[in-house]
């Protein structure tokens, strides 16, 4: 892919958008891997199947949550550091794997628009009615940004994206913590891959402190967690012509030691049978047994910049809140 810049002092005055990725590709991966996932003899659901319009905003309200720390903790960061991640990166280019629209994105192009060095921003979202969202209100507040979506799955669309000049890519709210080990090396390889000598990377992270305040965080007393855990069955439901009877399902998410990561289920409280019409597939589920929907993975500092630097890349800036529960970390491609 090549991006399109605008003429010198010129304007952009509608939002660009490059595709990677269609309605009809989300939907066939879909399919697959609810098939893949419903038929294994320990069933599960990848966890980016959460966010339907719902689901996103559920995602929202969690956010918001006493028990949930992760996004106030990262907020608090970035409105100290700002100023440093921009000065010390000196991007004219930044790229967002997620789609931008957050308040903490804002605090970056805000410590950018006082630099004035940033010329473009490109936010990497798999919804491209989101993207022209965000990108249609980042442009009123940011009127001389170019801002150009890029429709993918950032697992597998990363490479193509070439940028001119010098960027900096950024992954926050701790989203890196729904790859596996496996998930999270090739997702840097392939990050480390697309970027140039010089450019950055921000990473946000949550941090493994105490079980407690961490399992509190996905077992909030309003219920908001349970909600979103289990509207993933309305998605199965609505998008596959589903019959998963939502109220005999529960929520449960623990901490798993060993791993060092929360691990997210749905449990059938009762043996049933659930029918997937579009993929001609019926599921048998025991009284008690799991659906495994989502890791959110914590981390410590020496381990995520071993990963990092296997990815080629070199770990620089660390950064935590007050509380040291979350953390930014800032590398450079060497
Ligand atoms: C959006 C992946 C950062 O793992 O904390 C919140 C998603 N899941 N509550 C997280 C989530 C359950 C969240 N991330």
């Amino acid at each position: 892919m090549t991006l399109q810049s605008a003429a010198p002092g010129t304007r952009t005055h509608a939002p660009g958008l490059v595709s990677h990725m269609g309605p009809a590709d989300l939907e066939a991966q879909l399919r697959r891997d609810a098939k893949e996932g419903l038929t294994a003899p320990d069933k599960s659901i990848p966890s980016k199947w959460f966010y339907d319009y719902t689901g996103s905003m559920l995602f929202d309200e969690i956010t918001r949550l006493p028990e949930y720390y992760l996004t106030r903790a990262e907020r608090q960061i970035l409105r100290e550091r700002a100023a440093d991640i921009v000065a010390d990166t000196r991007a004219d280019t930044m790229v967002e794997l997620g789609c931008g629209l957050s308040e903490k994105t804002k605090l970056l192009l805000d410590a950018f628009k006082r630099r004035g060095d940033l010329k473009r921003f490109l936010p990497f979202d798999v919804d491209g009615e989101v993207l022209k969202m965000a990108a249609t209100e980042l442009l009123e507040r940011y009127p001389d940004l170019q801002v150009q979506g890029i429709v993918g799955d950032f697992e597998r669309h990363l490479e193509a994206v070439k940028v001119p000049g010098t960027s900096l890519v950024i992954f926050l709210g701790s989203t890196i913590g729904n790859l596996n080990e496996e998930q999270r090396g090739s997702l840097l390889a392939q990050l480390s891959g697309a970027l140039k000598s010089g450019d950055s990377f921000l990473l946000g992270m949550d941090l493994v402190k105490e079980v407690g305040v961490i399992e509190a965080a996905y077992n909030d007393s309003a219920g908001i967690s349970a909600a979103f855990n289990l509207n993933i069955l309305s998605v199965l439901n609505a998008r596959l012509n589903g019959n998963f009877e939502i109220g005999s399902f529960e929520h449960l998410a623990r901490f798993n030691p060993d791993t060092e990561q929360m691990e997210m289920f749905l449990r059938s409280t009762r043996a049933q049978r659930v029918r997937l019409a579009d993929l001609d597939l019926e599921v048998e589920f025991a009284e008690g047994e799991l659906l495994h929907t989502e890791i959110s993975a914590k981390f410590r500092r020496e381990g995520i910049e071993q990963e990092l630097v296997s990815a080629g890349l070199e770990p620089r800036r660390w950064w935590t809140d007050a509380g040291t529960n979350f953390a930014l970390s800032l590398s450079s491609k060497l």
